[in-house]
């Protein structure tokens, strides 16, 4: 088990996870002092080498070190967002830096961490990966040496600083890959879009044509789900799922994911927790879910945000 004690007073005022931080005000779930006391022991992959994997657990640690826990064809889906090569943001408040001086030592990593993912999936297992623009393209040819690549959806995300000298990065991909051709589950009906009828065409009998209206006059069909996902912002402060994690991602792109990947009661791995995004969808969603994260801090964040 992961110790920790309570703050001292000049670490608790100057925590990055803590309200009376320098972080933005409004911000709707942070640390408080006792959540150090209400989360003192955590989970480490030390507890899961010891007891093998308990449903609904983030374990405290590396999560190549914890996918090698995992027993073989064992999870439905994994959702992963990695730290991103290139990115300059610092999870761990300048204790730790990524350590990848190059794309190659980035994707040797990467190969090691989803070799395990390949292996801890069932066949009819799927992995979403998420990257943003540096490392998308070697991502696409890595997951092709262990999955059958499906599909490459593309996240506009409405945020970030233009540059000088380069184009505004605006996006990021999510690679969507399977285990097995035949046997990968697609749950369509569970993740279209609803779509304006803008030609309201109808038929022989002047019934409506695969659109329906409301009594209210609303025209819409429900329509297969595009690769690019422009409808989805990061979560703003004034959001009740937002968190002081510095790259969370938003509720609902974890949730399309889910949705079309996984059955009720399946089993989600994150390996990448972060704030547990994935861990509060799964559980809203009734998924069950494993997951892994270096940082203490945020597995505390994440008790808290399933708690609430
Ligand atoms: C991009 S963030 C994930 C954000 C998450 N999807 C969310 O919505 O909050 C990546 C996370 O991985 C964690 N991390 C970095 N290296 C790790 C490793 N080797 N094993 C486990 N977690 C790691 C970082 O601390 C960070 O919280």
């Amino acid at each position: 088990m992961a110790k920790r004690n309570t703050p001292s007073e000049p670490l608790a005022r100057t925590h990055p996870l803590m309200r009376n931080s320098n972080a933005p005000m409004n911000r709707t779930l942070f640390l408080e002092p006792e959540d150090w006391e209400r989360y003192a022991q955590l989970p480490t992959v030390d507890t899961l080498r010891a007891h093998g994997p308990v449903d609904n657990t983030i374990y405290v640690g590396d999560a190549l070190e914890g996918l090698r826990l995992l027993p073989d064809a064992s999870v439905d889906l994994v959702f992963a967002d990695p730290p991103y090569f290139g990115l300059k943001k610092d999870f761990g408040y300048g204790t730790r830096k990524n350590p990848w001086k190059t794309l190659e030592d980035y994707m040797t990593w990467a190969d090691a961490w989803i070799r395990e993912a390949r292996r801890v999936l069932l066949p009819h297992g799927a992995i979403y990966l998420c990257c943003g623009w540096e490392s998308s393209g070697a991502m696409q040819t890595l997951l092709s040496h262990h999955f059958i690549v499906k599909n490459r959806l593309t996240w506009r995300r409405e945020k970030g600083r233009g540059a000088a000298r380069n184009w505004k990065n605006n996006m990021e991909d999510i690679w969507y890959a399977v285990v097995d051709e035949e046997a990968y589950l697609f749950h369509l009906n569970d993740v279209k879009i609803k779509k304006e009828i803008i030609a309201p065409y109808t038929n022989a009998e002047g019934q409506p044509k695969d659109w329906v209206e409301t009594d209210e006059g609303e025209r819409f069909r429900m329509t297969c789900p595009p690769n690019i996902w422009i409808d989805l912002t990061v979560p703003f402060w004034s959001m009740p799922e937002n968190t002081p994690h510095p790259t969370q991602k938003p509720e609902k792109l974890v949730e399309r994911c889910l949705l079309a990947s996984s059955n009720p009661g399946g089993v989600v791995v994150d390996p990448f927790m972060g704030s547990g995004t994935t861990a509060a969808v799964a559980a809203r969603l009734g998924r069950r879910f494993l997951g892994f994260e270096v940082y203490d801090d945020y597995v505390r964040l994440t008790l808290k945000r399933l708690e609430r």
